[in-house]
């Protein structure tokens, strides 16, 4: 089924999104720079910029930046007083990062912070930085857990988070995986769906890359 997803993502993106140059030369950049090329699909992408805007979101958080494809998307949701933090432990990709964010033109929006995430998180919250209305959560799968107990804690009431790569082809579903990404992501949902503070659903996602799907939560 894989070549009619591809072919539907294209007819989709070509009926419904603008060319965008900036974003294909960010890609372009990510591939010779030998990324691994798992960024968000380009429907994703624009699903995440649609949603921070119609969440008017303000402030962003994202954990796991890679090339910056994703977090271009959600930069752009954002008004010109916002702000987004997004968290990278390599500092290869930061780097390939940072050029994709000047070239999109939105550095005075990100803040790129270069580390793991589970060390940059308790800065930010010792920075006394005010509540995120968005999270993105797209980084090292077995820390999902960790990565939202920090959204929760960064959070409002009525905080978005999103957390991606929840269906993994379908192996999301084997109990015994020994798959560490699947386990990190079963424990996600599983917390997730006995969180008295959260109210979560997942969705299931074909196209251009695949089978996969991503939770969405709103913090209570
Ligand atoms: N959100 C991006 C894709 C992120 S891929 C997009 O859709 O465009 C996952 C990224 O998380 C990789 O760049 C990886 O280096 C980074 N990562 C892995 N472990 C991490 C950690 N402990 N802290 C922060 N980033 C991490
Ligand atoms: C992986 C990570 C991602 O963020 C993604 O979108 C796809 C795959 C991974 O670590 O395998
Ligand atoms: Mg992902």
């Amino acid at each position: 089924m894989q070549p009619t997803w591809s072919a539907v993502d294209d007819y989709l993106i070509n009926e419904l999104h603008a060319p965008d140059p900036i974003l294909d030369h960010a890609i372009a950049n990510c591939q010779a720079a030998g990324l691994p090329e798992i960024q968000v699909s380009e429907t994703l992408g624009k699903f995440l910029h649609l949603l921070a805007r119609i969440h008017h979101a303000q402030r962003i958080l994202e954990i796991g930046t890679l090339g910056s494809y994703s977090t271009i998307w959600l930069a752009r949701a954002l008004p010109p007083e916002g702000a987004l933090i997004t968290i990278e432990l390599d500092p290869a990709h930061a780097e390939v990062a940072r050029a994709n964010l000047d070239s999109a033109d939105v550095s005075d929006r990100v803040d790129l912070r270069l580390g793991a995430a589970l060390d940059i998180l308790p800065q930010i919250e010792s920075e006394g930085a005010s509540a995120f209305d968005f999270i993105f959560i797209d980084a090292d799968k077995p820390s999902n857990v960790a990565y939202l107990e920090w959204a929760v804690k960064l959070s409002r009431s009525g905080s978005v988070i999103v957390l991606d790569n929840i269906v993994r082809d379908g192996a999301i579903i084997d109990t015994d995986s020994a798959d560490e990404k699947v386990q990190g992501s079963r424990a996600a949902l599983e917390w997730l769906g006995n969180h008295p503070q959260i109210e979560s659903t997942a969705i299931q996602t074909v196209g251009a890359k695949g089978y996969d799907g991503f939770a969405i939560a709103v913090v209570k």
